[in-house]
């Protein structure tokens, strides 16, 4: 009888995310404000830098500002978040943009760079950029 017991807590615990420690990205980001600070960050970055800041510039503080929300709740929402999005879809978002790939290799070298600036574990970053990887074929336009 104790051993039953045993194999069905063993059970539940294995495929319930409740009784065994699996947690969602957004978790292991460190939740909304984490996910907050790491945009704010991203987008300093960006606009400092001499292949991406072009795409920040002529930008309101509004404009920015806005744009930090929508790019937050995205990821929110993208990694199991409690968060609504309700801008553009990426395709739509970064149409006639001109994105190409050297851009985006150095987007994705900047979003590195920042997640380990925020101590973000090395598999947390790797789960993290896997998970970006995909919308290259959205936001990108440009060979
Ligand atoms: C090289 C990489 C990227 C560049 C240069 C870039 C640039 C931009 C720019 C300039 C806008 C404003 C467009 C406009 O209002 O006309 C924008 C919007 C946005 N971007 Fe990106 N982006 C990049 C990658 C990404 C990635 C990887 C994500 C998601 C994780 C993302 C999420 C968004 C969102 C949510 C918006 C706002 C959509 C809306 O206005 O409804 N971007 N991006």
């Amino acid at each position: 009888m104790r051993k039953k017991v045993l194999c069905m807590l063993l059970a539940i615990g294995v495929s319930s995310p409740v009784l065994s420690a699996e947690k969602s990205l957004y978790e292991k980001l460190g939740g909304k404000q984490a996910i907050d600070a790491v945009v704010v960050e991203l987008t300093n970055k960006m606009a400092k830098d001499p292949l991406l800041k072009k795409y920040c510039a002529n930008m309101s503080k509004e404009k920015i500002e806005a744009n930090r929300a929508l790019v937050a709740n995205f990821i929110c929402k993208a990694t199991g978040g409690p968060c609504e999005y309700n801008g553009r879809d990426m395709k739509s978002a970064h149409a006639g943009l001109g994105i190409n790939e050297k851009e985006w290799k150095r987007f994705v070298k900047l979003t590195e760079e920042t997640l380990k600036q925020f101590k973000v574990a090395p598999e947390v970053r790797k789960e993290f950029l896997s998970a970006v990887a995909p919308l290259k074929e959205q936001i990108v336009s440009k060979r």
